[in-house]
C-alpha cells in the first residue's frame, strides 16, 4: 500500500537528539551535503538571493541563515557573494552546539559568525539582518510552531525572509528511497530523510502560512529537486 502524505507527519528527525555523538552529526551533514549537491539543493536560494541584492545594489549586507547545519549553505554563498563583488556579514544560527562546532571549524572565511540560539526564541535586534534564509529547516517545526517562527523571521529581515524547504509528496518519498539505497551512507540521514519529507509541505499549507503575514507579500515557487522556495518580503509603507 503506498504511503498517506495528506497531512503533516512528525516523527523525531535523529538529527535533533542533543545526545547524538559528534562523529554521527559530521556523518549525516555530509549525507545532506552530498543530497544537496547532487540535486541541486542550494542553487534557486543562491541564485535568488545574489539577483536581489544585486538589483537592489545593496552593499554590507547581512544575511542570516536560521539552522545552518554545519554552515555549508553559507560557505557556498560566501565564494557567490566575493564572486559578485558584494560584501557581506554572514550569520549562521542553529541550537545545535556539536554542528556549530563542526561549521566554525570549516569555515575559515572571517565574514561568517555562528550563534547558538533557538529559532522559537526572538532574534535580538543587534543581529539586524537584511535577508533571513532557512533551508530544511522550516519541517522541523510542528504546525502549531511555524507561525511563531516564521514571525521571528519576519520581524528581524529589513529586506526577505527565504524559506526553502521539502515537497512533501509521494513521488518525492518514492524518489528519495530509490536514491538514498544508491547514494547516501548514514542510516540516520535515511532515517531522517524520510522523516523531512513527511513532515515537508505542500503549496496549499505554505499558501495558508503566508496569508498570515498581511504585512508581507509572498512569492512561493516549485524548484527541482521537491523543493519550495517561498519568499514573504515585508511590505515597506
Ligand atoms: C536538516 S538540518 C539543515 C541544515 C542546513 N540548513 C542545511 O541545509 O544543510 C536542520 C537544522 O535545523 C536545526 N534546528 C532544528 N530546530 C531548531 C531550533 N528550534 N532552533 C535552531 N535550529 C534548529 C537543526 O539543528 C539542524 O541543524
Amino acid at each position: 500500500m503506498l504511503i498517506d502524505l495528506e497531512k503533516r507527519q512528525h516523527g523525531p528527525e535523529e538529527m535533533d537528539n542533543p545526545d547524538l555523538a559528534e562523529a554521527d552529526i559530521k556523518a549525516v551533514l555530509e549525507d545532506i551535503n552530498k543530497v544537496n549537491r547532487l540535486l541541486n539543493g542550494h542553487a534557486p536560494l543562491v541564485k535568488w538571493l545574489i539577483r536581489d541584492i544585486t538589483e537592489k545594489n545593496l552593499q554590507n549586507v547581512t544575511i542570516l541563515d536560521a539552522g545552518c547545519g554545519d554552515g555549508e549553505l553559507l560557505r557556498i554563498l560566501s565564494r557567490r557573494l566575493v564572486a559578485a563583488g558584494i560584501r557581506a556579514r554572514l550569520l549562521g544560527v542553529d541550537l545545535n552546539a556539536k554542528s556549530l562546532k563542526l561549521a566554525r571549524h570549516r569555515s575559515k572565511e572571517s565574514q561568517i559568525t555562528y550563534i547558538e540560539h533557538d529559532l522559537n526564541h526572538e532574534f535580538p535586534d543587534t543581529w539586524s539582518p537584511h535577508y533571513v534564509i532557512s533551508n530544511l529547516t522550516l519541517h522541523h517545526f510542528k504546525d502549531n510552531d511555524l507561525e511563531s517562527v516564521t514571525a521571528n523571521f519576519l520581524r528581524s529581515a529589513s529586506e526577505a525572509v527565504v524559506i526553502f524547504d521539502l515537497h512533501r509528496c509521494r513521488r518525492s518519498y518514492y524518489l528519495f528511497k530509490i536514491f538514498s539505497a544508491i547514494f547516501i551512507k548514514t542510516k540516520i540521514a535515511v532515517h531522517d530523510g524520510l522523516v523531512s519529507i513527511r513532515s515537508g509541505f505542500n503549496k496549499p499549507e505554505l499558501r495558508k502560512l503566508s496569508e498570515r503575514f498581511t504585512q508581507a507579500d509572498c512569492e512561493l515557487r516549485w524548484k527541482w529537486a521537491f523543493r519550495f522556495l517561498m519568499v514573504l518580503r515585508p511590505t515597506k509603507n
